[in-house]
């Protein structure tokens, strides 16, 4: 299966997924591009370091979501995508996008939705006081953070954590957690009813 991943930053999730990807965990899923909207992310030393292509889209040189979007979706069909995985991709993507992939869209929050949703869930999660947290695998929809969830996984705030911390006790359960639930779409293991998502055997 064609899988595209979609990043802004670091790119540990991808990572993540390129070094699942070499030791065969992602179940014959491959990554054939990576879609940024940031041109000095991390995540594209990263793709070019694995040889993975890469396709970097500036917002600022279109006119709305949906023209940004639809340039994406014609170079999906150029490399005949066929899952999309959101790691760390900081853009809300369009109703027509969606429909095109409707199903096929992958991300990866880091806490237990529906808390937290939005760009800060860590630090929303931590501020607060919750003395567990995690990191959730959704589907996509049109609702922000609210699509049907795949897997989600806990973390605890012990008394001495910091910010930092956390950061790195969630990053390292989205490494972990991301790719399974990946390697279950590619498996088609994964049915959805309703808002709820059963992982078949
Ligand atoms: C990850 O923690 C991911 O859960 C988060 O961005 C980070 C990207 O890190 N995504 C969101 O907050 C989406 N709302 P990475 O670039 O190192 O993979």
């Amino acid at each position: 299966m064609n899988i595209a991943v979609f990043a802004s930053g670091n790119g540990s999730n991808l990572q993540a997924l390129i070094d699942a990807e070499a030791k065969g965990d992602l179940a014959g899923g491959r990554i054939l591009l990576v879609v940024c909207d940031k041109p000095a992310a991390f995540a594209l030393e990263r793709a070019g370091k694995a040889g993975i292509k890469t396709f970097v889209l500036e917002a600022k040189d279109f006119k709305s979501r949906e023209d940004y979007d639809a340039r994406i979706v014609r170079r999906l069909k150029e490399e005949n995508i066929e899952l999309v995985v959101l790691a760390g991709f900081m853009r809300i993507l369009s109703a027509p996008f969606l429909e095109e992939y409707e199903g096929r869209v992958l991300n990866v929050h880091p806490a237990l939705l529906p808390s937290f949703k939005g760009v800060h869930g860590i630090k929303d999660a931590f501020e607060y006081g919750v003395k567990v947290t995690g990191v959730t695998v959704h589907f996509v929809n049109n609702e922000l953070d609210g699509g049907p969830v795949i897997l989600q996984s806990c973390v605890r705030i012990e008394p001495d954590d910091t910010r930092e911390t956390l950061e790195e006790k969630i990053h390292a359960e989205e490494h972990r957690l991301y790719p399974e639930a990946v390697r279950f779409f590619v498996q088609g293991k994964l049915k959805v009813e309703g808002r709820k998502v059963r992982i078949l055997n």
